[in-house]
């Protein structure tokens, strides 16, 4: 087998991290190289299981430096590219939208112009970006994202992400460039900062601290494993066909008031306290400015064409979650502690 090198962006955040152990667990014959600014989201104690591997390769750096990102595609030739490496939290987009298109949309067309100008010939080559389920809006009370859905950004966030997939389409046509795009769903998991949803709540309730739910609480995300997530972009990254765009979900949706009533109810058992006592945390607060009501993915081309199935069921993946935050306690104290700005709290605490 011959070798390869592989430069994953964003690999010591939450998705980029299970992605790096992915691919260097499954495949002996990639050099993986790590590229990361290590913003707030991204800790080199998510990769402490493989910094030893020889075929383990860091790099600090900004996507944002177009000299630097061109240099070490001069330097290294990579054979494909796993591009995951964003500003990825919607509340602070709505803060700083400004951040988001730096780093989304100008670090991407960074790589792209990367990519262009030295794989002069491309053969063999791909360059894979990791985006989301918000670039097509929000969905009614019915209905699924496919991947022939309009998009419709509603968010900083997803309007920077929009535009980073369409300058990677825009690429691969008039660059010929190629790629390969997918869109996921929500994912929940191991080493998420705790800012999302769900380790927010997790960590709250272990400092038995209000959960701040927005809105009524009505609004419905569709949860996917982050290592089913991982599973997904290696077949992505190996059997999607170029120019192609997969949607990536579990069939899995909850309204996010049912969610936190299920993660108090497991945390109940979890730390031995009488039934009920978590869900007196629960607290409404103003909602998010521009609220996606409801996302759900309609996953059948990448099940039917790249055989993907999640896993595990949520029940499951949640216990699970769950567990590996409560035996973490230094992991969650450190990424808390030191610039940590509680966006979150400044901006939507006050009381509906
Ligand atoms: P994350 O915020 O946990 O990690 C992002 C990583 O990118 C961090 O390690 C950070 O240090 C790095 N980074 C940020 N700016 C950088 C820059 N300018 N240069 C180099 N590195 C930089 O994000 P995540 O949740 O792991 O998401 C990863 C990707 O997957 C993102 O592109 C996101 O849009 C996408 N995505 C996320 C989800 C989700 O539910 N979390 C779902 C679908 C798609
Ligand atoms: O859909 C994929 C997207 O999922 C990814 O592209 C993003 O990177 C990722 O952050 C996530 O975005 P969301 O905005 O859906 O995730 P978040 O965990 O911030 O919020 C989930 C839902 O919970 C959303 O409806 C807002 C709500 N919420 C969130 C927080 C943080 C609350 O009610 N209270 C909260 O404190």
């Amino acid at each position: 087998m011959s070798t390869k090198k592989i430069l994953i962006t964003g690999g010591a955040g939450f998705i980029g991290s299970h992605v790096v152990k992915l691919f260097l667990n499954k495949y002996s014959n990639y050099e993986i190289y790590n590229l990361d600014k290590l913003t707030y989201a991204g800790n080199l104690e998510n990769l402490k299981e493989i910094e030893a591997n020889p075929n383990y390769h860091f790099i600090k750096g900004d996507i944002v430096d177009a000299n630097f990102i061109n240099g070490l595609f001069e330097e290294y030739n990579f054979d494909g590219v796993l591009h995951l490496a964003a500003e990825s939290h919607v509340d602070r987009s709505i803060t700083d939208p400004l951040a988001f298109v730096m780093t989304n949309v100008i670090g991407t067309v960074n790589l792209l112009n990367a990519a262009k100008n030295n794989w002069v010939n491309s053969e063999g080559k791909k360059f894979y970006h990791i985006s989301t389920d918000e670039v097509y809006g929000a969905l009614g009370e019915t209905g699924l994202f496919t991947e022939e859905t309009s998009y419709d950004p509603h968010s900083p966030y997803s309007a920077s992400k929009a535009s980073s997939d369409h300058f990677v389409r825009a690429y691969a046509d008039t660059y010929k460039l190629p790629v390969v795009i997918s869109n996921c769903s929500n994912n929940y998991g191991s080493h998420q900062f705790p800012e999302k949803l769900i380790p927010l709540c997790i960590n709250n309730i272990k400092h038995n601290k209000a959960l701040p739910i927005y809105g009524n609480g009505k609004y419905t995300r569709d949860w996917l494993w982050v290592e089913d997530h991982a599973r997904a972009i290696d077949l992505v990254f190996h059997d999607g066909v170029l120019g192609e765009t997969y949607n990536i979900g579990g069939f899995n949706e909850w309204q996010n008031i049912d969610l936190v009533k299920t993660l108090c109810r497991l945390m109940d058992r979890k730390l031995n306290r009488p039934a009920g006592t978590n869900e007196k945390l629960i607290s409404f607060v103003k909602d998010r400015p521009g609220h996606d009501l409801r996302y759900a993915i309609d996953a059948s081309k990448i099940q039917k064409e790249l055989g993907f199935e999640p896993s595990l069921n949520f029940e499951k993946g949640l216990e699970i979650t769950v567990d590996w935050y409560l035996e973490n306690e230094s992991w969650l104290e450190n990424v808390t502690s030191g610039n940590y700005q509680n966006y979150y709290q400044e901006q939507y605490l006050e009381k509906r």
